[in-house]
């Protein structure tokens, strides 16, 4: 079975882990500070803060922003749930919005359509490795935390996505661009933000008495990042090559490809194709089956395929009380665009290790997958 999702980690990351060990200082320390400067640079800001989680980030960008009981914080509804936990950890009351159909990133037009008098902050992932739409959103005038956790190193016009926003975050789970395990940072150019989140992310020695977090990087972590990091531009040139294998071969069976942006570099974190449109839905013994099905397919056929974003955030949250003014479901019509991407985008596997024998084994699958949806 070809995974979804994997890492690429090598021995010189193993020694590097190991090289702190050996130091005896495996906390938070002078490798961490070191990532930390050279996450900064790398994105072209002032500095960078490093934590536990992109969660994490994400918390405490919210707090140094101000965010509490009684705000409301704007964030898409097609993105995992870490967004809902982090604005539900301050209090404040998170505002759902939908997408743009083509580039999946949050809709400029539905944030301004949904903002509210209590709106102090949005927060916006660049989905999939594609930057979103951020200079549109900017010119809201309302404080923007850029969530780059699917998309370190993706940059727009010409500067990295991460130095746009107030703040921005990262993650570096496992099957992230680049990883630490575990991980996360805060970058910015502001001192205020960052000398706030460095206090905010441990709790001990301190002259005064406030809550604070341990949300502490390691060195061991750190370390692999540092490697990471060094790789990261090949990472990405690989998966490009890989989109680029998909792309020409999608194009030529018709499936639909992932939209260009010029103003955008995208770095194809995720690779999704759509089953509808153009597509009829798959027909089993003549009757209509849904994604599941196409994800079977995959799996049954030695390639494991998921849903990019696994539920949108509306969808675990209860229906507002009023009755729905507009549009056919419990949500008001809500949500359409997120609600038919969810049902229509199917995340194929892209990381710089897979070999080009899989990439092949992965493009003579979907075109089986195809040929008996079009048949
Ligand atoms: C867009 C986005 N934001 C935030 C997070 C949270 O990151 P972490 O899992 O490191 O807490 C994720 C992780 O999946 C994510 O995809």
């Amino acid at each position: 079975m070809i995974p979804h999702s994997k890492p690429t980690l090598n021995k010189e990351e193993a020694l590097a882990v190991v090289d702190v060990i050996n130091s005896g200082y495996v906390s938070q320390g002078k490798v961490v500070e070191r990532f930390e400067s050279d996450m900064a640079r790398y994105i072209g800001v002032k500095g960078g803060v490093a934590v536990n989680s992109g969660t994490a980030a994400l918390h405490l960008s919210l707090i140094a922003l101000g965010i509490k009981e009684g705000d409301d914080v704007a964030i898409p509804s097609y993105i995992c749930p870490a967004l809902l936990n982090a604005v539900n950890y301050t209090g404040a009351r998170p505002l759902l919005i939908d997408i743009n159909p083509d580039s999946y990133n949050i809709s400029p037009a539905d944030l301004k359509k949904k903002l509210t008098k209590k709106t102090r902050a949005v927060i916006v992932p660049h989905i999939f490795g594609l930057p979103a739409d951020i200079k549109d959103i900017l010119s809201i005038g309302i404080p923007v935390i850029e969530d780059c956790a699917q998309s370190v190193g993706a940059s727009y016009k010409d500067k990295k996505a991460g130095s746009f926003g107030h703040c921005a975050i990262f993650s570096f789970y496992a099957t992230k661009v680049m990883t630490t395990g575990e991980g996360g940072m805060v970058v910015s150019n502001s001192d205020k933000i960052l000398e706030n989140i460095r206090d905010l992310r441990e709790y001990d020695h301190k002259a005064n008495y406030i809550i604070r977090y341990n949300y502490k990087m390691t060195d061991m972590q750190a370390a692999l990042g540092i490697s990471q990091l060094k790789r990261l531009d090949s990472f990405i040139s690989r998966r490009r090559e890989i989109a680029n294998l998909y792309n020409n071969r999608f194009s030529n069976l018709g499936i639909a490809i992932p939209k260009v942006y010029p103003e955008s570099e995208h770095i194809y974190f995720r690779y999704v194709i759509r089953r509808n449109p153009p597509l009829s839905p798959f027909t089993k013994g003549g009757m209509k089956v849904g994604l599941e099905e196409d994800l079977k397919f995959f799996e049954d056929n030695g390639v494991k395929c998921m849903r990019p974003v696994f539920k949108p955030i509306h969808r675990y949250l209860t229906p507002p009380p009023s009755p729905p003014s507009q549009g056919g479901d419990k949500w008001g019509g809500g949500f359409p665009e997120t609600d038919r991407v969810w049902n229509e985008l199917i995340s194929i596997p892209i990381y710089p290790s897979l070999s080009n024998d899989e990439v092949k084994k992965i493009l003579k699958v979907a075109e089986k997958w195809w040929r008996i949806k079009i048949e």
